[in-house]
């Protein structure tokens, strides 16, 4: 069964005197069996996040939201997968707000998935429509092409041992207090595992995680994880909130449980 994994991104949020706090007090809030809990905050704050997390709650993941796809050189003001060590186990890719601020395309994101992998950080690849694509009904054609994009400049062989997660995350709906519904992401999480299908990924498709990200909150989040092709959520707004975080992760467990996760 795959795993149930809650991941909060958060952004451009917290400072290194802050974040520690942060980060130990939604752990406190949302210790549930079988639920994988990652919390991605930005670059500064990682060595407090993971020095915070390491004395309370060991159990929760840190990762960072992105990674640059060189492993060295005159990339001024970049991070690259081996500076990571220590500081982070898993690492987001491909977020569509770094595929529209920084222009990201699938090549360059594919490979920062290698290097993520290369240095044993479970990567988490987001992909996602624009609104006029899902107007003219095109989601899953544009989430082929960018699964596909990503995963020919990797080797297919390493994608399901290296843990990799899928994040479909609608551009339309990432802040904006506008979700998806459960029916319409859950026929996403199917598309993406057929993309991953298509594209070659060795081990089957079937084990690799699909999280739904977009404005996810305590009170939508049912409604995905009744979803059995979705495994969990990306969250980002809601998930600096601990009250938030708690709901989203209580329900979280339930659907571990109902899976079996929860020993
Ligand atoms: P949101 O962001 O929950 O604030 O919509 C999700 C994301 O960008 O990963």
């Amino acid at each position: 069964m795959r795993d149930v994994i809650v991941a909060a991104n958060w952004k451009m949020h917290t400072t290194p005197a802050d974040a520690g706090e942060l980060a130990t007090t939604i752990a406190a809030r949302t210790r549930e069996a079988g639920v994988t809990r990652v919390i991605c905050p930005p670059f500064v704050c990682l060595a407090a996040v993971r020095d915070a997390l390491a004395d309370d709650d060991p159990d929760v993941a840190v990762g960072a939201q992105n990674v640059h796809h060189e492993l060295v050189g005159a990339y001024t003001g970049e991070i690259s997968a081996p500076m990571l060590a220590g500081l982070a186990s898993w690492v987001i890719v491909g977020h569509s707000e770094r595929r529209r601020d920084a222009a990201e395309t699938d090549e360059l994101i594919g490979r920062k998935v290698g290097r993520a992998i290369d240095a044993g950080l479970r990567p988490i690849l987001c992909v996602g429509e624009q609104l006029p694509q899902r107007e003219a009904g095109e989601q899953e054609a544009v989430v082929d092409d960018q699964i596909a994009g990503a995963l020919a400049v990797l080797d297919p062989a390493r994608l399901v041992p290296a843990g990799l997660v899928v994040a479909y995350e609608p551009v339309w709906a990432i802040g904006t207090g506008r979700n998806a519904s459960g029916v319409d992401a859950a026929a996403m999480a199917v598309a993406v595992r057929a993309s991953l299908a298509r594209a070659g990924i060795v081990g089957g498709a079937e084990a690799i995680p699909v999280l739904y990200g977009g404005s996810v909150t305590s009170a939508n989040i049912a409604e995905f994880l009744t979803e059995p092709s979705i495994d969990g959520a990306l969250v980002g707004g809601a998930s600096l909130k601990p009250d938030e975080m708690a709901g989203i992760v209580a329900r979280a467990g339930i659907t571990a449980r109902a899976r079996g996760l929860a020993a």
